[in-house]
């Protein structure tokens, strides 16, 4: 308990270091920059492994340029339209590299494209693939002014659109974390949703008001969010240089920090922690202060719902003095979904998936893992026979499908 205070306020001074210097904002923008120009996720971790793979960029209403990766197997015919397409959105301070970090039979990207799928990566706003906006930079604050309600109604409707042109075909999805607080919140949508499939969702998210985690918990009553919004933060980066050195060297002192993941995400069954050098060259990307706050607002108010700007914004904003909530009884019966969900994952608590449960009209497919945290989910080294397999045999059942 003191060492998860300690930790956290270790992550306060360190962010408001932070954005006290100048030195370390240049430092970010120059890494956004770099990692956009050296060649993309297909170069860096596709490819190498010996998948066909190409950049996509699709625009969001709101002007954001999201990049779309489309994946299929070395030994099956890229853009085949016999394949249906399936589409990974990726958790919080991750991007599109997540689905591919580990050997191609341990990774979801690779696997689904081995069984023949039209992989399509997702990569949210402001993540390192995307490529920005049309006309704003991420030196802008009007740049980091959205949350998940954002990527779930403009992000996600813009990657279903910019796939059912190019293959015709409704979309198969998969979420993990937050890419599942997206799918769940943009579902209620009838024009979004007529463009899904089927979806799988990863540790799914709509309330959040049960988390077990202990420094997030921490986080939320030392109204982290607030004060980072005060100091007059938008972005939030957790690979800026400042803070890495601060964790690092708080590692080197008193804490243990094998149980810092653990202390976010619950006690994971099947993390490889010698894989965590190959992780951290990746992970994490950068998202929004908005975002983080809009998460918090979900855990202290128990509420799926829009952004809440306190009664007079939000009676400008939507006409009502509190934000309209998300009604899961909309996703229609009709949506096959599948779910998994892990009995030792600290974020996506087992009461928090009941009251999904019971808001849903329809009766998902529910896999169960009493040894899960909210990690093993993307990164397990027993995800194919835990997991994957499961998920594949579900979409299989979803229709006639050309699938291995
Ligand atoms: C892939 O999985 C098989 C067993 O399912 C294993 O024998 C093999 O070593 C794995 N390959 C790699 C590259 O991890
Ligand atoms: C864990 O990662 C190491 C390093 O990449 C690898 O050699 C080993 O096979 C992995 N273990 C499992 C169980 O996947």
């Amino acid at each position: 308990m003191a060492s998860s205070i300690l930790q956290a306020l270790m992550l306060v001074v360190a962010l408001s270091l932070c954005i006290s210097s100048t030195e370390c904002l240049t430092g970010d923008s120059i890494i956004e920059h770099s990692q956009s120009v050296d060649g993309g996720l297909c170069f860096n971790l596709i490819e190498p492994s010996g998948y066909n793979c190409l950049e996509h960029t699709a625009q969001t209403k709101d002007g954001f340029l999201l990049g779309l990766q489309r994946v299929s197997s070395g030994i099956l015919n890229l853009g085949s339209q016999t394949t249906p397409p399936v589409l990974l959105l990726h958790g919080l301070f991750m991007g599109g590299d997540a689905w591919f970090m580990d050997s191609p039979n341990e990774s979801l990207g690779f696997v689904l494209a081995d069984h023949g799928f039209d992989v399509w990566v997702g990569n949210v706003r402001g993540t390192k693939w995307s490529h920005g906006h049309e006309s704003l930079s991420d030196g802008d604050k009007e740049f980091w002014d959205w949350s998940w309600e954002e990527m779930a109604l403009y992000d996600l409707e813009t990657m279903l659109s910019y796939i059912n042109s190019k293959t015709g075909s409704k979309v198969f999805v998969v979420g993990h974390s937050q890419g599942t607080i997206m799918s769940l919140a943009a579902f209620t949508q009838p024009d979004i949703v007529s463009m899904v499939e089927a979806a799988a969702l990863l540790s799914p998210i709509s309330y959040l008001d049960h988390i077990t985690s202990k420094l997030v918990l921490n986080l939320v009553h030392m109204y982290l969010d607030e004060a980072l919004g005060l100091l007059g933060m938008h972005q939030l980066n957790l690979k800026s240089d400042i803070l890495t050195n601060m964790i690092e060297s708080a590692c080197d002192g008193h804490l243990d920090c094998s149980d810092m993941l653990a202390s976010i995400t619950g006690e994971n069954c099947c993390f490889n922690s010698s894989r965590v050098d190959v992780y951290l060259e990746y992970e994490p990307h950068p998202s929004s202060v908005k975002n983080l706050k809009h998460l918090f607002q979900m855990i202290r108010k128990g509420t799926f719902a829009r952004y809440d700007y306190g009664s007079i914004k939000n009676l400008l904003q939507y006409g009502k003095l509190k934000p309209p909530t998300f009604d899961l009884s909309k996703i229609p019966e009709s949506l096959p979904i599948w779910m998994a969900h892990g009995g030792n994952d600290a974020l996506g608590d087992v009461i928090d998936v009941q009251h999904t449960l019971k808001e849903l009209k329809s009766k998902p497919k529910v896999l169960f893992l009493e040894d899960y945290g909210h990690i093993d989910f993307l990164l397990s080294t027993r995800g194919y026979e835990d997991l994957y397999d499961n998920m594949i045999n579900f979409f299989r059942s979803c229709g006639n499908l050309n699938v291995q």
